[in-house]
Protein backbone atom coordinates (compact mmCIF):
# COMPACT_ATOMS: atom_id res chain seq x y z
CA UNK A 1 0.00 0.00 0.00
CA UNK A 2 1.42 3.50 -1.05
CA UNK A 3 1.43 5.95 2.35
CA UNK A 4 2.14 9.31 -0.02
CA UNK A 5 0.45 11.68 1.27
CA UNK A 6 -2.25 13.40 -1.12
CA UNK A 7 -4.24 16.68 -0.20
CA UNK A 8 -7.00 15.30 -3.24
CA UNK A 9 -8.25 12.28 -1.59
CA UNK A 10 -11.29 12.68 -0.20
CA UNK A 11 -10.98 12.43 4.08
CA UNK A 12 -13.40 9.42 3.96
CA UNK A 13 -11.39 7.51 1.17
CA UNK A 14 -7.88 8.92 2.79
CA UNK A 15 -5.45 6.59 4.49
CA UNK A 16 -3.22 7.00 7.47
CA UNK A 17 -1.55 9.96 7.49
CA UNK A 18 2.13 9.68 6.57
CA UNK A 19 4.31 8.70 9.57
CA UNK A 20 6.30 11.73 8.90
CA UNK A 21 3.44 13.95 10.31
CA UNK A 22 4.29 11.67 13.91
CA UNK A 23 7.81 13.03 14.04
CA UNK A 24 8.47 16.57 11.89
CA UNK A 25 9.09 19.25 13.95
CA UNK A 26 7.37 21.44 11.21
CA UNK A 27 4.31 19.60 12.12
CA UNK A 28 4.35 19.40 15.85
CA UNK A 29 4.68 23.56 15.37
CA UNK A 30 1.67 23.63 13.59
CA UNK A 31 -0.61 21.62 15.70
CA UNK A 32 0.60 23.46 18.47
CA UNK A 33 -0.17 26.76 16.41
CA UNK A 34 -3.58 25.51 15.18
CA UNK A 35 -5.02 23.18 17.99
CA UNK A 36 -3.44 23.75 21.15
CA UNK A 37 -3.09 27.28 21.59
CA UNK A 38 -6.51 28.15 19.64
CA UNK A 39 -8.81 26.04 21.50
CA UNK A 40 -9.58 24.79 25.75
CA UNK A 41 -8.33 21.41 25.96
CA UNK A 42 -9.88 18.74 28.58
CA UNK A 43 -6.95 17.62 31.02
CA UNK A 44 -8.98 16.13 33.54
CA UNK A 45 -12.52 15.63 35.42
CA UNK A 46 -13.80 18.03 37.96
CA UNK A 47 -14.08 14.95 40.55
CA UNK A 48 -10.67 14.93 40.48
CA UNK A 49 -10.74 17.92 42.64
CA UNK A 50 -13.90 17.64 45.14
CA UNK A 51 -12.21 19.44 47.89
CA UNK A 52 -10.85 23.19 48.15
CA UNK A 53 -7.25 22.99 47.93
CA UNK A 54 -7.12 19.56 46.15
CA UNK A 55 -4.87 20.53 42.58
CA UNK A 56 -3.28 18.07 39.98
CA UNK A 57 -0.29 19.48 37.35
CA UNK A 58 0.47 18.29 34.14
CA UNK A 59 1.92 19.56 30.75
CA UNK A 60 0.96 20.62 27.48
CA UNK A 61 3.09 20.64 25.02
CA UNK A 62 5.65 22.16 26.69
CA UNK A 63 3.55 24.86 29.10
CA UNK A 64 3.20 23.21 32.90
CA UNK A 65 -0.21 23.86 34.57
CA UNK A 66 -1.79 23.59 36.87
CA UNK A 67 -5.44 23.19 37.76
CA UNK A 68 -6.74 23.13 41.37
CA UNK A 69 -10.20 23.78 43.36
CA UNK A 70 -9.90 27.09 45.45
CA UNK A 71 -11.65 27.85 48.96
CA UNK A 72 -14.24 29.11 47.48
CA UNK A 73 -14.80 25.58 45.74
CA UNK A 74 -14.25 27.00 41.56
CA UNK A 75 -12.08 25.36 39.54
CA UNK A 76 -8.86 27.13 38.30
CA UNK A 77 -6.28 26.54 35.94
CA UNK A 78 -2.84 28.39 35.89
CA UNK A 79 0.14 28.68 34.38
CA UNK A 80 2.60 26.32 36.94
CA UNK A 81 5.35 28.53 36.58
CA UNK A 82 6.12 30.51 39.21
CA UNK A 83 6.17 34.80 38.57
CA UNK A 84 10.02 35.12 40.26
CA UNK A 85 11.87 33.01 37.73
CA UNK A 86 9.78 30.67 36.17
CA UNK A 87 10.54 27.96 38.49
CA UNK A 88 7.86 24.92 38.42
CA UNK A 89 6.09 25.92 41.57
CA UNK A 90 3.49 22.71 42.36
CA UNK A 91 4.60 19.11 42.15
CA UNK A 92 2.31 15.90 40.88
CA UNK A 93 -1.01 16.32 43.09
CA UNK A 94 -2.33 16.91 46.16
CA UNK A 95 -3.87 19.52 48.72
CA UNK A 96 -2.93 23.10 49.29
CA UNK A 97 -3.93 25.83 51.58
CA UNK A 98 -1.57 28.22 49.51
CA UNK A 99 1.13 27.40 46.53
CA UNK A 100 4.58 27.95 47.79
CA UNK A 101 7.70 28.08 45.31
CA UNK A 102 10.37 25.24 45.97
CA UNK A 103 12.97 28.14 45.16
CA UNK A 104 13.07 31.27 46.73
CA UNK A 105 9.56 30.73 48.50
CA UNK A 106 7.27 32.80 46.88
CA UNK A 107 3.91 32.01 47.82
CA UNK A 108 0.52 32.43 46.29
CA UNK A 109 -3.10 31.88 47.09
CA UNK A 110 -4.89 29.98 45.42
CA UNK A 111 -6.32 31.86 42.92
CA UNK A 112 -3.06 32.42 41.78
CA UNK A 113 -2.47 35.89 43.16
CA UNK A 114 1.00 36.78 44.57
CA UNK A 115 0.63 36.81 48.72
CA UNK A 116 4.19 36.53 49.51
CA UNK A 117 7.73 37.41 48.03
CA UNK A 118 10.20 36.76 50.86
CA UNK A 119 13.37 39.00 50.32
CA UNK A 120 11.37 41.86 48.75
CA UNK A 121 10.75 44.24 50.72
CA UNK A 122 13.72 46.20 50.26
CA UNK A 123 12.99 46.55 46.35
CA UNK A 124 12.12 50.23 45.84
CA UNK A 125 9.30 49.84 43.38
CA UNK A 126 8.16 46.06 43.99
CA UNK A 127 4.59 45.74 45.42
CA UNK A 128 3.33 42.09 45.94
CA UNK A 129 -0.41 42.99 44.29
S1 LIG B 1 11.60 31.17 41.15
FE1 LIG B 1 9.94 31.01 42.48
S2 LIG B 1 10.53 32.13 44.19
FE2 LIG B 1 12.16 32.38 42.84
Amino acid sequence: MDYTFDPTIPIESAPTPPSSWYTDPGVFAAEKRQVFEKAWIAVGRSDQLSTPGSYFTGNLVGNPYLVLRDEAGDLRAMHNVCRHHAAVVAQESGRACELVCPYHGWTYHLNGRLKRAPRMGKMSDFNVQ
